[in-house]
């Protein structure tokens, strides 16, 4: 069974290369208006995939599995893809799983593109050509059981509440704008996984105080006009999978 949960489409992808060699039952969280049940056959993995959060997972995953059924779970592999560096991702979904009395996972990170484009630059094109093919070929060591699974160092886990307490302050909705490029198509509303757009006058409006903070709605605007602060402004967008149609 492989759970996954994507915003602009590099744990979609991965959670779609799993399935193609080890099939069984592929769902993806936004499809769960609630947390849900879930039954495994015997001696199935369970895999979970997702993105790197401010070094841990983002609220709306955190959330699912904590709230979610797991029964006759013997072995979980976590993928976290992230856009440079896990920190202490590893510990927190481990704590995570632990607390509800399922297995130690085996925890993969997978560097692709990053879209967090609030903090960093995304990548010029040919940049991202060479991650998505590193990436590519990284996966497959994944898949074959050939690659040596991430672990933090002690360190590192020390940090990670501190990091990812950062996240809970990031997830402000007032800094989105809208600028007048929008042309009210109401795909950013239809992509919001908790909901947090509304549509007033054709424009998006964001009625909850916090989101998720996934950037899926600035990262699917077909115009670029969502922005977050001053920074994303001067910066491409990105999702996997124009960035696969341009540059394989
Ligand atoms: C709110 C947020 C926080 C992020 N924090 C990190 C981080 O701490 N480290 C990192 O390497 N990438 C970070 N990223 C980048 C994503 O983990 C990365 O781009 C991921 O592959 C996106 O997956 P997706 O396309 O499946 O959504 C962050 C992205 C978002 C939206
Ligand atoms: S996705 Fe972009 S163009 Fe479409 S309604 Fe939202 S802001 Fe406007
Ligand atoms: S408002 Fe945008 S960033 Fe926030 S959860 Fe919805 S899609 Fe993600």
């Amino acid at each position: 069974m492989i759970i996954y949960y994507s915003s602009t489409g590099n744990s979609k992808h991965v959670a779609l290369r799993l399935h193609e060699t080890f099939k069984g039952d592929l769902i993806d969280v936004c499809s769960f208006e609630k947390p849900a049940s879930f039954y495994l056959e015997d001696n199935e993995t369970l895999y979970l995939v997702t993105f790197n959060c401010f070094w841990g997972i983002s609220n709306q995953m955190e959330t699912f599995i904590q709230k979610s059924e797991f029964c006759n779970v013997s072995k979980i592999i976590v993928i976290i893809t992230c856009g440079g560096y896990l920190g202490g991702g590893d510990a927190f979904i481990e704590k995570l799983l632990l607390d509800k009395g399922l297995p130690k996972p085996i925890v993969y990170s997978l560097v692709m593109v990053t879209n967090y484009s609030i903090l960093h630059n995304i990548p010029s094109l040919e940049a991202q050509k060479k991650k998505v093919i590193h990436a590519e070929k990284v996966l497959s060591k994944i898949i074959q059981g050939t690659q040596k699974p991430y672990h933090s160092n002690w360190l590192i886990r020390q940090l990670t509440p501190k990091i990812h307490a950062e996240y809970e302050k990031s997830r402000i909705t007032s800094p989105f704008t809208v600028n007048s490029s929008c042309i009210s198509c109401g795909l950013c509303k239809k992509k919001c996984p908790v909901h947090a757009i509304e549509m007033k006058e054709n424009k998006p409006f964001w009625v909850l105080p916090k989101c998720d903070n996934c950037l899926c709605c600035l990262h699917h605007c077909p115009v670029e006009a969502i922005n977050y602060g001053d920074s994303t402004g001067k910066r491409l967008r990105y999702t996997y999978e124009s960035c696969s149609q341009r540059v394989l």
